[in-house]
């Protein structure tokens, strides 16, 4: 076996964004495309020499190939050992779970995350340093110039390691271990909860619904759910990891797993409901006739967090992406917890649970999380809700009406506005940054706009800024709106806009939230001019 050194030529538009590097199928499988950003990751960490890296996928289309290429490209650059999942998998959390666990200098996540599969949809390539969680900005960036400067990548001339074997074996003379996906992860999850008091809720004839959507999570909930708690055959649905996602979005929200919403708000529904995506960060809670936004449910895990045995000591703070509502920042106010306010992606977090600021954070996309690991965890926060179900006997839409009475609810919504030509989103953006200062005093539809800016942030632990985040109007009647423009799309430009309104009378708790917010939606589209740049106001989705 011989490490091979080709020649390349620099491939455009390989930026990495907030969670790596995701592009068509297509172009992650043009000649060198993957080649050359697998070595501009190489190169931004200083090589692979004599170092450790985990490597899993969530098994779409592509995925065993390009694990076999990383495989070829890390023992060529001088990598001691890799230890893969078996058959190529591994949901993301369980990704950041090994690099922990092994001390590995960091790993390679295939993923394109809740992005549809298939030879003409999404692949994508992250890379997580050793604290298990996504490469910070100055890698990423590094990662990107490299690719732009590239001019050779070294892969050896060697034939495919099996990854449906368990066990080691050697790749020239780099170490091969390929791992069962699931155990470790199960162990993890074992030793944060109450395994036994979870068994004793579904021995009681607690029904739950698990939709995989034929993504990487099945495996993992068939084992924990159905095969160690109990939870009768049959609960997890779509259990079977396909290359296309049997065609569909793997993005656990309401429009794309409306098999389970429908199932949920039955007269036969189950007593619990949850999904996950294609590579298990995100979650979605459902209770019998209740949905639970992302925001909530981070909310609602913080106030009850003390119930579970790795949280009973208490929680060092809480933190919520900016987008998210501030149905969290009410608990921690009550907790006297510190919280903080941080820019959309998951690598915001990473600093802050290094450093034991925090211990549960989340965002409004269906990302929540704690400093077990350092991604967010679809089944982890699958878990934490069954095991305060176990300890409270209360339903989840009790949980609900008992929390709103308490802190008060933040109605809230996120209205997608997708594959808008990127010039006309960016006028609309730009159009309302000039006119962001003048804003206040203005009224749209009846709303006065009270404040309103661009979000920045200094990272409290190691003073770096990040600025242009996302634009933020507050209202006299207690809403905000946030716009931005998504840095995950792989199609012209989408605009994101985040409505909320807080309301505490307990007669007002019960409202439907599309009319609650209305009024705050419509006033935006008027301030930031949606007709006129967009031609529409009808978002693609809303969440
Ligand atoms: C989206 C979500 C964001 C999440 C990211 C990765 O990013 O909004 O919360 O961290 O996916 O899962 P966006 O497309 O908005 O940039
Ligand atoms: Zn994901």
């Amino acid at each position: 076996m011989t490490v091979q050194t080709v020649n390349t030529t620099p491939i455009d538009g390989q930026k990495p964004g907030t969670s790596g590097l995701r592009k068509k199928t297509r172009v992650f499988m043009e000649p060198g495309f993957l080649e050359n950003f697998v070595q501009s990751i190489f190169d931004a960490i200083g090589g692979g020499q004599g170092k450790t890296f985990v490597i899993g996928g969530d098994g779409r289309y592509f995925n065993a190939e390009a694990i076999q290429t990383i495989l070829k490209m890390a023992a060529a650059n001088g990598a001691a050992r890799v230890i893969v999942g078996q058959g190529g998998l591994l949901s993301t959390p369980a990704a950041s779970h090994l690099i922990r666990l092994n001390n590995a200098d960091g790993g390679f996540i295939l993923s394109a995350s809740h992005n549809p599969g298939g030879l003409d949809e999404d692949f994508g390539l992250k890379f997580n340093g050793a604290n298990g969680g996504p490469a910070p900005e100055k890698l990423t960036d590094e990662m990107f110039a490299n690719t732009k400067s590239i001019s050779s990548y070294k892969v050896l001339e060697a034939g495919d390691v099996d990854l449906g074997q368990l066990g080691e074996s050697q790749l020239g003379d780099m170490r091969v271990t390929v791992v069962d996906p699931v155990s470790d992860y199960e162990a993890l999850m074992a030793s944060i909860f109450d395994f036994e008091a979870i068994s004793a809720l579904f021995a009681s004839g607690f029904r739950m619904r698990f939709d995989a959507m034929h993504a990487v999570t099945g495996p993992y909930a068939k084992a924990i759910l159905e095969g160690r708690l109990g939870a009768r055959a049959g609960s997890v649905v779509n259990a079977v990891p396909l290359p296309d996602f049997g065609g569909g979005h793997p993005d656990p929200n309401p429009i794309w797993a409306k098999d389970l919403m429908a199932e949920m708000m039955s007269t036969d529904a189950s007593d619990f409901g949850a999904a996950s995506d294609g590579d298990g960060d995100r979650n979605m809670i459902v209770g019998k006739g209740a949905y639970v936004t992302p925001s909530d449910s981070l909310a609602v895990l913080a106030a009850n967090a003390h119930l579970v045995p790795a949280y009973k000591g208490g929680l060092a703070g809480v933190a919520r992406s900016m987008p998210t509502s501030a149905a969290v920042d009410r608990v921690a106010k009550a907790k006297g917890l510190e919280s903080f306010e941080t820019p959309t992606g998951w690598k915001f977090f990473g600093n802050l649970l290094d450093a034991g600021r925090i211990t549960l954070c989340g965002e409004e996309s269906a990302g929540t999380g704690s400093d077990h690991v350092r991604e967010k965890d679809g089944l982890w926060a699958v878990l934490m809700w069954l095991n305060i179900l176990a300890v409270r006997k209360a339903s989840v839409a009790e949980i609900m009406t008992d929390h709103w009475s308490r802190f008060g609810r933040d109605y809230y919504s996120r209205l997608d506005f997708e594959a808008v030509p990127s010039d006309q989103a960016n006028a609309l953006m730009s159009d309302l940054i000039a006119a962001l200062d003048a804003l206040p005093g203005t009224a749209a539809n009846g709303q006065t706009v009270s404040a309103a800016d661009q979000f920045a942030y200094s990272d409290p632990v190691d003073g770096s800024l990040s600025e242009g985040q996302g634009l933020r109007l507050w209202f006299e009647s207690d809403a905000r709106a946030v716009l931005r423009l998504s840095g995950t799309g792989t199609q012209g430009a989408t605009i994101r806009l985040y409505i909320e309104t807080y309301v505490d009378d307990a007669a007002s708790l019960a409202l439907d939230t599309a009319d609650v917010l209305a009024p705050v939606r419509n006033a935006v589209f008027e301030i930031a001019k949606f007709q006129h740049h967009i031609g529409r106001t009808t978002p693609d989705v809303v969440t």
